[in-house]
């Protein structure tokens, strides 16, 4: 994950980056740089690899400077490499920034800064943002990035510093988080508090859309309005498990709250926007291989076999292949037929899940090719079968599955479309741009807490819950339903929206919440019909939706709206609502949602 830090001072301010970047080391990047303004001009050192490599790099030629920034990569648009590295400086070399996130509309305004005379010497969405500040830059630098910053759709968190002006550095972010610190004649800024609380204690954690300009006298902030505001400086009292839990009470909140970075670090590096293709290097499953598959089975257990059950919409859907897809127990004691031409694809977030590794197995033993969709390099799963897809959703510690499910549903989405490339000869650009779109609006879900919190607070004391969805969405309702039993130890089902009435209608009464998901268009009516049938039966109707509430008056006695995506990508959007319901209920219960009772983060017995 890409790692920001800056610092405005008096100290020497390399080693202190080097120090910011080292405690953010554990995110995991590709590449890492550091500038400094010095004499008027911006020094930029940066190298491929581990951070070991940029120290190496700047042994005994550490450029002077009292502020600067320092990056830690993840490449998103384009490979690793020093050249796409940050800081990136803009073609005129008025403006160095380092960025987190991806710019949606990157391409446009590549075309029209390179219409206006601007050059690109890397193919990252960075150095557009770079081009774009430096086009608007004359004296003022906040002037600059605000008025860039608008025309910016997607996910950012940017820090800029110029060769105009007095000392300065701006930043301002539109999802990615950014805090700032105070010192003492001196201003930090960073992706995470955990590079700066060896430093300060007093941070502001900065709202979407805001501009801070960090200066020798101290922190100004402007909100999205340009209105000067104050924030609460919040007192980090840390201690060594707080700053694991990057100041979330849980893990699982913090895991809920990393996805627009999770999912975004799923596809990084892995389509080529320019182009429209997409690479999946690690699978080992080359173009011809591709179009020889006759069928794909999915063996997984738990949430996992739930982000399999989408896949088999999304592969099949996109691609045009059968897939089946089992429960990793049960696979080889069906007599499952396999032939030479099918591939069996594990999907396991630790990759030493005991079920699935003997599927794989199995399915090996019947001639099947094996491939892995996996959270953990280096894991069981991975070193048994050809090929990997890597979530790269960062380590998971909370033992329900969150981050690691939505990523695995990024990846299967991957494979759909490397599939679909492969065998019907191209992808359509609006598929890609849906991802691209993706942890905007994975940010924008998270916004919709507070509501949560209040469902969560007025139906804690059920004894049962039913969760109900079609198509895409009912393996959605079936992971909703998971969550729920696994974090307060409600009793939960999840069923598909149609089958209701053939048995689980039985159950509706006035005490039992329905959450029935109806997004999209193919299955929204029908879906909508249930609700109407399960409100007649006084059941308590929460419906998660993309349309307007009012669609529901009558009908649902609460309704969450989602921001809608695309058809393959709504899965994603909608199971977040339900995994913070479950979170905040288990909370409201007293329940020890990091480690529910009887649960194992892996289950390595069969
Ligand atoms: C649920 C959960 C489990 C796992 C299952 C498989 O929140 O975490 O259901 O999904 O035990 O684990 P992995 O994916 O590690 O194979």
């Amino acid at each position: 994950m890409c790692g920001i830090v800056g610092y405005l001072g008096s100290k020497q301010v390399v080693p202190l980056l080097l120090d910011g970047l080292k405690r953010l080391e554990y995110r995991g990047y590709d590449s890492a740089g550091v500038v400094v303004r010095q004499n008027g001009d911006l020094r930029t050192v940066r190298a491929e690899g581990k951070l070991e490599k940029l120290v190496q790099k700047l042994e005994g030629k550490i450029p002077p400077g009292t502020y600067g920034l320092g990056h830690t990569r993840w490449a998103t648009h384009g490979e690793p490499s020093e050249r796409n590295a940050h800081p990136m400086i803009d073609s005129k070399g008025r403006v160095a920034i380092i960025h987190n996130g991806i710019i949606e509309n990157f391409l446009p305004l590549k075309r029209r800064l390179q219409d206006e005379g601007w050059s690109f010497s890397s193919e990252t969405d960075t150095e557009v943002a770079a081009n774009l500040i430096s086009s608007y830059l004359e004296e003022d630098l906040r002037a600059a990035v605000t008025r860039a910053a608008g025309e910016l759709e997607g996910m950012y968190a940017l820090a800029v510093v110029s060769t105009v002006g007095d000392p300065e550095i701006v930043v301002t972010r539109q999802g990615p988080p950014l805090v700032v610190g105070f010192g003492d004649g001196e201003q930090f800024l960073a992706s995470d508090p955990a590079a700066l609380i060896a430093h300060t204690k007093d941070v502001v954690f900065l709202e979407n859309r805001d501009v801070a300009r960090l200066t020798a006298e101290g922190i100004e902030i402007w909100d999205e309005t340009g209105e000067r505001v104050e924030r609460p400086v919040t007192r980090l009292n840390w201690d060594p498990i707080q700053v694991e839990k990057g100041g979330y009470k849980h893990f699982m909140l913090k895991e809920i709250h990393e996805q627009p970075l999770a999912v975004q670090e799923t596809f990084a590096g892995r389509v080529d926007f320019e182009n429209q293709r997409v690479l999946l290097d690690d699978l080992n499953l080359d173009p011809d291989q591709a179009r020889a598959v006759s069928k794909i089975d999915i063996l997984a257990c738990g949430t996992s076999w739930h982000a399999g059950l989408v896949g088999k919409f999304l592969i099949q859907g996109l691609a045009g292949i059968p897939v089946e897809v089992d429960y990793g127990s049960e696979f080889r004691y069906r007599d499952p037929i396999v032939t030479p031409t099918d591939i069996a694809l594990g999907i396991s977030q630790s990759g030493e899940t005991a079920d699935t590794l003997s599927a794989l197995e199995a399915a090996g033993e019947r001639g099947a090719r094996l491939f892995s969709i996996c959270n953990v390099p280096g894991s069981q799963i991975v070193r048994m079968t050809d090929g990997v897809i890597y979530t790269h959703a960062g380590p998971e510690i909370g033992v329900a599955s969150t981050k690691a499910f939505t990523t695995q549903l990024v990846a299967l989405y991957l494979l759909a479309l490397y599939l679909r490339q492969t065998r019907k000869g191209g992808i359509e650009p609006e598929l890609l741009q849906a991802l691209a779109h993706l942890p905007a609006a994975v940010d924008e879900v998270l916004q919709l807490e507070p509501q949560l919190e209040r469902l969560a607070r007025d139906y804690s004391r059920a004894n049962d819950f039913l969760y109900l969805g079609r198509g895409l969405n009912y393996p959605i309702a079936l992971e909703g339903a998971l969550k729920l039993k696994e974090i307060s130890y409600i009793h939960a089902e999840g069923y598909p929206a149609g089958e209701m009435k053939h048995g689980p209608i039985a159950l509706i009464d006035e005490d039992l919440p329905i959450v029935a998901i109806a997004t999209g268009e193919r299955v929204y009516e029908k879906v909508r019909s249930n609700m109407q049938e399960a409100k007649a039966r006084d059941g308590i109707v929460i419906a998660l939706t993309d349309r307007e509430p009012a669609e529901f008056e009558g009908i649902a006695r609460e309704v969450i709206q989602v921001p809608r995506v695309s058809e393959e990508l709504q899965p994603i959007i909608n199971v977040i609502p339900l995994q913070m319901l479950a979170y905040h209920v288990g909370v409201k219960r007293g329940a020890d949602v990091d480690q529910p009772r009887n649960l194992a983060k892996s289950v390595t017995v069969e």
